[in-house]
């Protein structure tokens, strides 16, 4: 998708060091901007992460009749149409790579007076979407997926009905799916998670003036209110701070700062395992920002341990397993992770991709269905070997592998690594920044 180098060179150089700050969360900017759109008013939002996925959002909602203004980088400025102002294309609608995108989108156009397509890039078109059109056809929605439940997503609007909802599994995207086809359907409509999963949605819709009742594990809201239009503003994305946090912790001599990160406790998991694991960070200067949580973070290097993960912290880090390999293959002992089958419906096969990109460079991991035993190499010298591995077009995979690199015996070929312009544009100027090594191949 991005015209970026498709495969890095990364080895190791030195310390990390400096002062940092890491882009808008990929959460909070795709639905600043669907909410945005479907309020009174014009929104403005603040710190919006400029990434091919979230831009991706942006550009189906222009394509749907909004008009959205770029005033600066990471500045939009969304004039909604109201709750039933969007117009529908006649063209597919196209969130490449963003799963939270697609699945967002099919409950917001569910409840639309006209008809949708919404398509995917190739990682996208392989995941599971049965996990939100099942809940969505009992409120009454009528969508049609690909063979095994996969995208493309043909969506004839209609009318909708609220239901409630037990999620069999803990997702903040099926949640909030369904909570926006809930402003659009009649009586109420009751979701309830089997784990509390990031509650982005529920917030932003009670800063746009919705009535909603929420707490962790539990949202509640009745179709037929209105969206105020509101000012976001964008905490930077704990996800991506997650690398560097990753990687200062386990480059010797590293001490790096990162200002003002994201800290909602449904996301910062990472930072309580790897606190178990012995890390040495801290947190400065805690804040709210626009009704988010931030702190400046403080990592320095550290000697970790091998631990047992807590299943309870699972969905508070669903997306930083990637980087906990790195750490958990760079720490004194074993590291076992379980309760995280999630992983292997995410941009790519989050745990078979892992395993086999460690295993090129020496480490010793094995797969389990719902997660891996990570035997550290600490105390072994040079902690990874030289070698190649593949991304698989995993944004997230791509950037922990560049950290693992850091501590390579030589260098380390990183490939398909275009998506990192998903989530994280400018990673590897940053990274650079900071004193890693990693260029173009
Ligand atoms: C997200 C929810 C999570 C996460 C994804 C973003 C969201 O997905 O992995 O990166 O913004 O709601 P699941 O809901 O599939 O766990």
């Amino acid at each position: 998708m991005s015209g970026g180098a498709r495969d890095w060179i990364a080895a190791a150089r030195q310390p990390l060091r400096g002062r940092i700050r890491v882009p808008g969360d990929k959460s909070v900017s795709h639905r600043a901007v669907m909410l945005g759109a479907l309020a009174e008013g014009s929104t403005e939002i603040h710190g919006f992460l400029e990434g091919e996925d979230t831009r991706a959002t942006a550009a189906i909602f222009e394509q749907l009749g909004v008009r959205i203004e770029a005033p600066a980088a990471t500045g939009r400025i969304v004039h909604g149409v109201g709750l039933h102002g969007l117009r529908g294309s006649g063209q597919a609608l196209d969130c490449g790579n963003a799963g939270t995108g697609m699945r967002l989108l099919a409950g917001v156009l569910a409840g639309q007076a006209f008809d949708s397509v919404l398509v995917g890039d190739a990682s996208l078109s392989k995941r599971p979407m049965r996990r939100i059109t099942e809940p969505l056809a009992l409120m009454g929605a009528r969508i049609d997926t690909g063979a095994q439940g996969v995208p493309p997503l043909h969506i004839r609007g209609g009318a909708l009905r609220g239901i409630d909802y037990d999620l069999p599994v803990a997702s903040a995207q099926v949640k909030s799916a369904l909570l926006l086809a809930g402003l659009y359907a009649s009586g109420w409509t009751t979701v309830r998670e089997p784990h509390p999963t990031r509650d982005y949605t529920e917030r932003m819709l009670a800063a746009f003036g919705w009535p909603i009742e929420y707490a962790p594990g539990h949202a509640r809201l009745e179709g037929g209110h209105r969206l105020r239009a509101t000012r976001i503003d964008v905490p930077a994305d704990f996800s991506s701070a997650a690398f560097f946090l990753v990687a200062a912790s386990v480059v010797p001599g590293s001490e790096l700062h990162i200002d003002a990160v994201g800290m909602n406790p449904r996301r910062t998991g990472l930072l309580q395992a790897l606190r178990l694991m012995g890390a040495d960070i801290r947190e400065e200067n805690p804040r709210e920002q626009g009704g988010e949580p931030v702190a400046d973070l403080v990592v320095r290097h550290a000697v970790l341990r091998g631990i047992e993960v807590p299943e309870a912290l699972v969905p508070d880090m669903i997306d930083e397993f990637p980087a906990l390999f790195i750490a958990a293959a760079c720490a004194d002992g074993r590291t076992v992770v379980r309760g995280a089958a999630e992983l292997r419906v995410k941009e790519s096969d989050r745990i078979a991709t892992m395993a086999a990109g460690l295993r090129a460079l020496g480490v010793a991991i094995e797969e389990t269905p719902d997660g891996a035993v990570i035997e550290g190499r600490a105390g072994k010298g040079v902690l990874f070997d030289r070698g190649e591995v593949d991304s698989h077009g995993d944004h997230r995979i791509a950037m922990s592998f560049a950290i693992a690199a850091q501590l390579a015996r030589g260098e380390v070929r990183i490939r398909d690594t275009a998506n990192v312009a998903t989530s994280f544009p400018g990673f590897e100027t940053l990274a650079t920044r900071t004193g890693m090594t990693l260029k173009p191949a």
